[in-house]
């Protein structure tokens, strides 16, 4: 029985997915306090020229892999190759699928926990960044709570890729996308206009030259590739789902500036709040769980804020987390000829007892560790920091040396010929960077990441 396979409904079906899938902890987590901690507006700075060089050349080869080969990761890379060898890089996506999200869901889970807790008013008698840190210290020390929200979040994670492609990704996408569009501009005005707001702003915008480093570049590079949600096969999975019709170039830096619009509007709501109310900015990974319940407690209108901001972080990590789930799900549906249904359900089992061991990590195997790293560190280490640069670096190959680039022009030119007639050096600026300063660069990242130099 040939079952027709399932597509996107339009094109901005597409991009709201495929932004959805990028926009996630990555933004709102992640970037406000890595620019915080490496330079500000220096390190913004590098990281755009690496979204640019490296994060948009990558995004078009793997939508097109994905789009040409019509398939899973595995069943695309197949396809295109014959080879057994790139295969298996479709099949280390798939694996790093399961690894990103198992520990994904645990943070997401905290997020969701923080909606409830902003509700409950329990940031409301806050004084200072003690409180707030030992109040969160409690919350993820309890292992009820902790696993409770990551198999809550994973739930509903699961119910929308059961749904489907275009009644369950797209329809909930659509949805959701623009609400937290709405909410995060509703909180970066709110920001704006506080007392003392361009402290930060000038924290954030002011170029801080003496912070960068070759590691400050490297962490850009690293950065750029996680907030894309490049390197496994995600942006492939979503990319087989799209229309022959649409323009990869244009949806791909469509996709970009929303991601970068999104995190930059995200630092500014940030630490506007967090300078106006007085609280350390460096705050590192506990920036938004434990100095951020502090400045609700003391802002204006903060009981609200409150609410609002851990919607809008659990909206941003629901959407990601779906893209996860989809990669394996395709791969079981493509290739094994699962039903969706049950292939969602018992991989969002699946991720979610592999997940545990992380979710465990911040108490009861709080000791437990290999290498000084806990199972939390090491499933973000190894994937963000050695899985992802290296499928990417075997990406930018694959389509910049091995596909054949006749076969990479006439597959990308596929509804793009306007845009293509009209300029042609589009193609050969991207073809430059693809063969040969993406997997440069890459290598470095790679090289760095496993302690190399
Ligand atoms: N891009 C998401 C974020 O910024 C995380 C993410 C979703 C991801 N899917 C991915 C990262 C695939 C790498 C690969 O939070």
């Amino acid at each position: 029985m040939i079952v027709q396979r399932e597509n996107w409904g339009s094109k901005l079906g597409f991009i709201l997915a495929a932004a959805g899938s990028a926009i996630g902890l990555g933004n709102i987590w992640k970037f406000p306090y890595i620019a915080g901690e490496n330079g500000g507006a220096a390190f913004i700075f590098i990281y755009l020229i690496c979204i640019a060089i490296i994060g948009l050349p990558v995004l078009i080869a793997e939508i097109l892999i994905g789009r040409t080969g019509n398939a899973d990761p595995v069943g695309s890379f197949r396809k295109l190759s014959n080879s057994k060898f790139w295969t298996a890089v479709g099949g280390m996506g798939v694996m790093a699928g399961f690894i990103i999200l198992s520990y994904y869901a645990v943070i997401s889970g905290w997020s969701l926990g923080y909606i409830v807790e902003a509700m409950s008013g329990s940031f409301n008698n806050f004084v200072d960044a003690t409180d707030s840190n030992a109040h969160f210290g409690e919350l993820i020390g309890n292992v009820w709570w902790t696993v409770g929200l990551q198999a809550l979040f994973m739930v509903a994670v699961i119910l929308i890729v059961f749904a489907g492609v275009q009644k369950g990704i797209e329809r909930g996408s659509k949805i959701l996308m623009p609400l937290l569009l709405v909410i995060l501009l509703i909180i970066m005005i709110k920001g704006l206009t506080l007392d003392g707001a361009d402290k930060g702003l000038e924290f954030l915008l002011n170029p801080k030259w003496e912070k960068v480093t070759g590691v400050t570049v490297l962490m850009a590079l690293g950065h750029a590739f996680f907030t894309l949600s490049l390197g496994m096969g995600a942006m492939m999975t979503y990319g087989s789902y799209m229309s022959k019709k649409d323009s990869i170039f244009t949806s791909a830096v469509q996709v970009i500036i929303l991601d970068t619009f999104i995190a930059l509007i995200a630092g500014i709501a940030i630490f506007t709040a967090v300078f106006a109310i007085g609280q350390n900015p460096a705050e590192g990974p506990g920036l938004i769980f434990q100095t951020l319940p502090v400045v609700f407690a003391k802002m204006p209108g903060g009981y609200i804020f409150g609410i609002l901001f851990f919607l809008l972080l659990t909206i941003a990590a629901l959407t990601s987390a779906i893209s996860l789930l989809e990669v394996v799900v395709s791969y079981f549906v493509d290739e094994k000829g699962w039903a969706r249904h049950k292939a969602a359900i018992t991989f969002g089992i699946v991720t979610f007892l592999i997940g545990l061991p992380s979710a465990l990590s911040f108490n009861l195997l709080g000791d437990t560790k290999l290498f000084g790293l806990s199972f939390f560190d090491i499933a973000d280490y190894l994937t963000s920091n050695i899985m992802l640069p290296l499928g990417g670096l075997l990406i930018a190959i694959f389509v910049g040396w091995v596909w054949g680039f006749d076969k990479v022009l006439e597959n990308v030119k596929q509804g793009a010929e306007k845009l293509f007639e009209q300029s042609f050096w589009r193609i050969q600026v991207w073809k430059f960077f693809l063969k040969y300063l993406s997997p440069v660069l890459i290598f470095l990242v790679l090289l760095h990441s496993l302690g190399l130099f």
